[in-house]
């Protein structure tokens, strides 16, 4: 992995040795950062919608059509949704050839394009169809986060302010402390959540790559979010909005159920109201969202199960008693 001061233009300038055999995957936004390279391109429309099926077949078909062999590449520029996309084409594509993805929002950096989830939507529902597959390698330039828009970089936030309630007390210190600097997308503070939300994340997925157990608990707030964001239609919520609003449903389940200490779930809503996150889906079905949730991919046994927290960096996941999620979900609908 590279954590580069340059822009993401030059960081691939500068890799540019891995063009060779290559094909790129960008959206109509990050494909300027590509350069004139005479490399063969998939360029898919920017959003949500591109996270299906027929991206993955246009990937495939370039690949082959431009002799993409086994020891080629694909090579993935853009956010959450170019990453997961490309590296599910590159998990599958002759079974398997190298992925380089070079992440440009807040939120690819700090979650997504690192610890090999790759997949696509499927019947509405999130990832539903998807492999793990780690990228070899990574290219990271935290700079690029200075010119998102504002919902994409605020949507990041959101996965970083889970990295910190996931074990980093600095980091969530840093939220508390200095959201001037956050919400200005500070260089040194920018680059501070992308470094510490990595190694958080390193940390859970070096022991549990294929999520069997403790990768469960990055999903902090996603089984509230996915219900939502499949309920109110895919891209209505920005994903770090429906996770944000997610984390404050686990915090109340958790407070609800005699499991998540009071103060700390005061600490946390506040922290998530600090940065303007909505924390109530106004005109959402409660009825729908626990259909929703039936196709979570934690379920077991038919039976739901959240992440919650006993405070910061104490998470586990438990089943809940359906009254308790129905009343979580009233309270923020
Ligand atoms: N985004 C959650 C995970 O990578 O497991």
């Amino acid at each position: 992995m590279v954590i580069s001061p340059l822009s993401a233009a030059d960081l691939l300038a500068q890799h540019r040795e891995r063009l060779h055999g290559s094909l790129l995957v960008a959206d109509e936004n990050t494909i300027e950062l590509c350069g004139s390279a005479a490399v063969p391109r998939v360029v898919l429309p920017p959003g949500e919608s591109a996270k299906q099926w027929s991206s993955v077949s246009r990937i495939i078909e370039t690949a082959l059509e431009s002799g993409i062999g086994r020891d080629g590449r694909i090579i993935g520029v853009g956010g959450g949704v170019i990453c997961d996309i490309a590296a599910f084409a590159a998990s599958i594509y002759l079974r398997g050839v190298a992925i380089t993805l070079v992440p440009t929002t807040l939120l690819a950096m700090v979650d997504a394009a690192f610890g090999g989830k790759t997949g696509i939507n499927f019947g509405g529902y999130k990832n539903m169809v998807g492999t793990f597959y780690p990228a070899a390698d990574l290219l990271v330039a935290p700079s690029a986060v200075a010119s998102l828009p504002e919902r994409e970089y605020h949507s990041g936030l959101a996965e970083a302010i889970k990295s910190a309630m996931l074990g980093d007390t600095e980091l969530f210190s840093l939220f508390e402390r200095e959201p001037e600097a956050v919400l200005q997308r500070e260089s040194a503070t920018v680059r501070a959540m992308v470094e510490r939300s990595l190694a958080i994340k390193a940390s859970v997925v070096e022991r549990d790559f294929t999520e069997r157990g403790i990768r469960a608990w990055l999903n902090l707030g996603h089984t509230f979010a996915h219900a939502l964001e499949s309920v109110a239609g895919l891209g209505l919520w920005s994903h770090g909005e429906a996770v944000a609003w997610g984390m404050a449903c686990a915090l109340d389940l958790g407070v609800d159920l005699g499991i998540t200490d009071r103060a700390y779930a005061a600490r946390a809503t506040a922290l998530l109201e600090r940065y303007g996150f909505r924390l109530r889906a106004d005109g959402v079905g409660v009825d729908d969202l626990l259909q929703a949730m039936q196709y979570d991919k934690k379920v077991q046994s038919g039976a739901v199960r959240f992440v919650l927290q006993r405070d910061l960096g104490l998470t586990e996941v438990v089943t809940a008693p359906p009254d308790a999620v129905q009343a979580v979900l009233a309270k923020h609908t």
